[in-house]
């Protein structure tokens, strides 16, 4: 499937400005290069599909959405979400596209970009092996990464529509063809009250904002974290911009309801814009 932003929406007009009749660009949001050739209609891509220049010109107009082609036309990605009330979309960046939820990116993509926030996350905690619980599915970055070293991965996403989103983007393909990571579809605060005790070597915390999931974040929550893992196992919990003044708040407070919950070495990891704590 073809996946394009005004990034390369951008260059495609200005192959054509050039006079091009073959421009290099990438189909699947930076992951790839293909050959296009430049019609006087249309783009035409490898497989056969086309793409009027008036498409391409709207797509190159919003740098906030990205677009699958279908049928020879362009469909924004995006979707309505019953369960929040809120409209997400996929917007694309240099690196990987990040998932906006009413405007709010769910990756950092200030002074950075989602795929190295996502290998910070990792970092934070490796090596990651065994078996790993990603609390928060979201694209599938974090899953998808742990995934590469770790047995398996199980991932928990409480909303649809932000999985029809990740099912259309070319980055987080690996969510639905890589057997060893596991979706399921729930609230993290109920489902991880179903695994055993000590089913896990390492959690990936990744929540919402506190004031929007406010729960993911309660030493209830810590409790069943810390319950769920193995001795030894660790957290990596996102927490956000521990130099703000929320993030700086949020972050003492995380600390103190980790330790609560019975997690020792609980570590500021400021490049990741978490903490990790230990299982000891
Ligand atoms: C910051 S994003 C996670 C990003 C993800 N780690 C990645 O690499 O793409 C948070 C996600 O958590 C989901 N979410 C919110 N509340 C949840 C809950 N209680 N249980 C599971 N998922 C939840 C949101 O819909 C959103 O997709």
């Amino acid at each position: 499937m073809v996946v394009l932003s005004y990034l390369q929406a951008r260059q495609l007009l200005e192959a054509r400005k050039d006079s091009q009749s073959l421009a290099k660009v990438s189909l699947d949001l930076n992951l790839t290069e293909s050959e296009v050739r430049l019609q006087p209609e249309n783009v035409l891509f490898p497989a056969g599909e086309s793409l009027g220049w008036k498409s391409i010109e709207e797509i190159n107009a919003n740098e906030t959405a990205c677009y699958y082609v279908e049928n020879d036309k362009a469909k924004a990605i995006k979707g309505f979400s019953e369960f929040s009330g809120r409209v997400y979309g996929l917007m694309g960046t240099e690196s990987a596209p990040t998932m906006l939820i009413s405007g709010i990116p769910m990756h950092r993509i200030k002074d950075t970009n989602p795929y190295q926030d996502t290998l910070n996350k990792i970092k934070a905690i490796k090596p990651v092996m065994g078996e790993v619980l990603d609390t928060t599915t979201g694209l599938g970055y974090t899953a998808i990464e742990a995934a590469k070293t770790a047995r398996y991965v199980v991932t928990i996403e409480i909303d649809p529509t932000a999985q029809e989103i990740a099912r259309l983007s070319p980055w987080s393909q690996a969510l639905f063809d890589n057997p060893k990571i596991m979706q399921i579809i729930g609230d993290a605060f109920d489902e991880i009250k179903r695994f055993d005790a000590e089913s896990f070597s390492a959690i990936i915390h990744d929540p919402p904002m506190f004031s929007l999931a406010g729960d993911l974040y309660s030493r209830e929550f810590y409790q069943q974290a810390f319950r769920v893992l193995k001795r030894n196992g660790r957290i990596f919990h996102y927490i956000g911009d521990p130099e703000s003044k929320s993030g700086a708040r949020v972050t003492a407070g995380v600390i103190r309801r980790l330790q609560e919950a019975g997690f020792k070495r609980v570590t500021r990891a400021p490049q990741a814009f978490g903490v990790v704590a230990h299982k000891a």
